[in-house]
């Protein structure tokens, strides 16, 4: 029998700001490109000027949702003042949304920061919740009439870990002990030059703080300019599972804590919903050689399901807002997108409340310190003329749209 979704579950694609717009030159991304020490972003997908026909595409491929974020350099390019034709670029992208029945998720901010922001200590400012919950709440108020469902944040845990511990994104800060445990990024090309010391792991855990009170902040501000629409954070869980032996179940447990479960219980108490993103399954004391995708990740899509299962322990509604795989040739995706969607499935036959499904990506794009070489989009585009070209796994991913189905 046909493995079905519940009636209403929503299907789509995920993209976020920097990644895709292009023409972004006040953010911290931005600064660090000019100092060599990332990939430069320039016009990206160039999506800022071409989101309707993108969105067409969207839509021809049986997408009844979609993910995308807002850029808080635009809106807010000075501290306290905000730019209203932004706001009205924003409007208008929601609008071409709704034109086309497709349900917007909005993320209020994904990774990169205003420079005036970043430049007067970021997430380190003491009033840093205050902030990022004032621009929140301006922008909801403005957008609301649009959209139902805002993410405050992105991953905040891989936003502390790659500029505070790793030193790889900005602020480029690096843990002197990080070295032993880091997961490798392959493929980068540009300098980091990240400073190295004991100080980065206490600025880490002052980030990581400063990121639950802000979420917090921004709901409760969110709330009293738009008490019905719903709020959530979008968090990403790795599934550190084990052996069996004692010991790797210990060590399974503590990961777990650190880097889900420690954030997660931080701020479940102001999310309506909880955003997952997912891509990393590791066990400890794995004797198996797993197949690698081109980020030489484990492929192992079907372990989205102990990730589900994990936020399920929250007791909200939940949905997929990532899941994809880096495949340039396209040969692995719609195996990769059919084992996922099969474990998100599992999920919910297990309990998990889950509302909808967003592949990454709608678009190949930026793939921050990775620049534009890792290709995670269901359209492939090319960099140089912005031609948009459909990729065949996007037709899988369209069937299990249509049919609201797993597909075997
Ligand atoms: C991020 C995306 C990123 C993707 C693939 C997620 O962690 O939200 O911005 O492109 O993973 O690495």
């Amino acid at each position: 029998m046909q493995k079905k979704f519940p009636e209403g579950f929503y299907w789509g694609a995920a993209t976020a700001s920097y990644q895709v717009e292009g023409g972004i030159e006040n953010c911290d991304w931005a600064a660090a490109a000019r100092d060599g020490r990332v990939p430069p972003c320039g016009r990206a997908c160039d999506h800022y000027h071409r989101f309707e026909a993108d969105f067409d595409i969207a839509k021809s491929l049986g997408h009844t949702a979609h993910r995308f974020s807002i850029e808080w350099a635009r809106i807010e390019p000075e501290e306290g003042k905000f730019n209203e034709v932004e706001i009205e670029h924003y409007r208008a992208v929601l609008q071409a949304l709704h034109n086309r029945g497709i349900k917007p998720y909005v993320t209020l901010w994904h990774f990169t920061l205003p420079l005036w922001f970043s430049e007067s200590g970021g997430f380190e400012r003491k009033d840093a919740p205050v902030i990022f919950a004032r621009y929140c709440a301006h922008v909801v108020d403005r957008l609301a009439d649009l959209c139902g469902a805002f993410s405050t944040m992105n991953e905040p845990e891989v936003f502390a870990s790659n500029g505070y511990l790793r030193g790889t994104w900005p602020p480029f800060l690096r843990f002197t002990l990080t070295d032993r445990v880091a997961i490798t990024n392959s493929g980068r090309q540009y300098e980091a030059k990240s400073s190295r010391g004991l100080g980065p792991f206490w600025r880490y855990l002052r980030v990581n703080k400063q990121l639950a009170k802000a979420h917090n902040a921004a709901y409760q501000a969110i709330k009293r300019v738009a008490p019905v629409v719903d709020v959530s954070v979008v968090k990403h869980v790795i599934v550190f599972a084990h052996n069996g032996s004692w010991f790797n179940r210990i060590k399974a447990w503590v990961a777990n804590y650190v880097w889900t479960y420690r954030h997660g219980n931080r701020v479940y108490r102001y999310c309506d919903s909880i955003g997952l993103n997912y891509y990393f399954y590791t066990q400890f004391g794995d004797t198996r050689s797993w197949k690698k995708t081109d980020m030489d990740w484990n492929f192992a899509p079907e372990h989205i399901y102990d990730a589900l299962m994990m936020l399920a322990r929250y007791n909200k509604p939940l949905f997929v807002s990532e899941g994809g795989i880096a495949d340039e040739d396209d040969s692995d995706r719609a195996e990769y997108i059919k084992r996922q969607v099969a474990g998100t499935h599992r999920a919910i036959q297990s309990g998990a409340d889950v509302r909808g499904h967003m592949y990454w990506s709608l678009l190949d794009n930026y793939e921050w310190a990775l620049g534009f070489k890792k290709r995670f989009g269901l359209v492939a585009v090319n960099y140089e003329t912005f031609e948009r070209t459909v990729r065949p796994s996007a037709y899988v991913y369209k069937e299990i749209c249509d049919q609201n189905a797993v597909l075997e």
